[in-house]
């Protein structure tokens, strides 16, 4: 079964607008995860920027006390962070590239030019059996450094997949490097996830790639719980997740 893991930075995205700095406000990302939950969502996934812009420290030690399901850690592979994450001991880490001047996670994880000190971040984190997945790029270098670091998941990004939804050839250009990465991480032994840029729309497309685990979503639920409430938002997705067939389709 394709697991879904709801992102829900964009939840404290909105209560820092007003409340930032302060101790509490609302909307509450706590309460939030508590709905996704009960909708059926498999997992929570919060990403701890190193400006504390939606996510805060108090966020990610509550969520690690009241989530019954997987709480994965997005973070940069950022001394401070690592320190909070083998602290608060989520699941699961993804380690993200991260700029400062970024809206949201814009490329993948360099992890051929970093696979030194990710491979030390990754020993660091499993020695407190934290699992470690690298949010990469379908780059087959990329998927190999990955094994080689030692991390037991990939999660693929499917942004230029997303970017390119209505132009054609594009997109089945990017599917087909998901395809390759996917089977290519399977073969080395790495589970396989994805997420960035999936909607409501393009996620019937993604059944084409094979091997994923789990699916992590953020804006597109968070948007749509604007409208038909957070509980329905997550059901729909999960609704469109179901059929998934994990193997390749010839
Ligand atoms: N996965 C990773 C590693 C991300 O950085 C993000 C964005 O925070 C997501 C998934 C979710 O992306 P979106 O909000 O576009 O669904």
């Amino acid at each position: 079964m394709l697991k879904l893991g709801v992102n829900i930075d964009h939840v404290a995205t909105l209560r820092q607008a007003r409340y930032k700095g302060k101790p509490k406000g609302e909307p509450d990302p706590i309460e939030a995860a508590l709905i996704c939950e009960s909708a059926g969502a498999h997992g929570i996934t919060a990403h701890l920027r190193e400006d504390r812009r939606h996510i805060v420290d108090r966020d990610v030690f509550t969520l690690r006390e009241v989530i019954k399901t997987r709480f994965n850690l997005e973070m940069a592979n950022s001394p401070e962070i690592v320190e909070i994450a083998l602290k608060a001991k989520p699941d699961i880490v993804c380690l993200v590239p991260e700029k400062r001047e970024e809206v949201t996670t814009e490329g993948g994880l360099d992890v051929v030019t970093h696979e030194k000190s990710l491979a030390e971040t990754v020993r660091r984190l499993r020695g407190q059996g934290i699992e470690v997945s690298f949010f990469v790029a379908p780059d087959i270098a990329q998927i190999e450094a990955s094994a080689r670091a030692g991390a037991q998941f990939v999660e693929l990004h499917t942004g230029s997949f997303a970017d390119s939804y209505h132009r054609k050839r594009e997109r089945n250009e990017e599917l087909n490097r998901l395809v390759l990465a996917s089977n290519k991480a399977r073969d080395l032994g790495m589970q396989v996830n994805a997420g960035h840029g999936l909607n409501y729309q393009n996620l019937q497309l993604l059944h084409l790639v094979p091997n994923l685990v789990e699916l992590n979503i953020g804006h597109s639920i968070i948007s749509r719980s604007v409208v038909v409430g957070l509980a329905t938002a997550v059901k729909e997705m999960l609704a469109l997740m179901e059929n998934y067939a994990a193997t390749e389709v010839v």
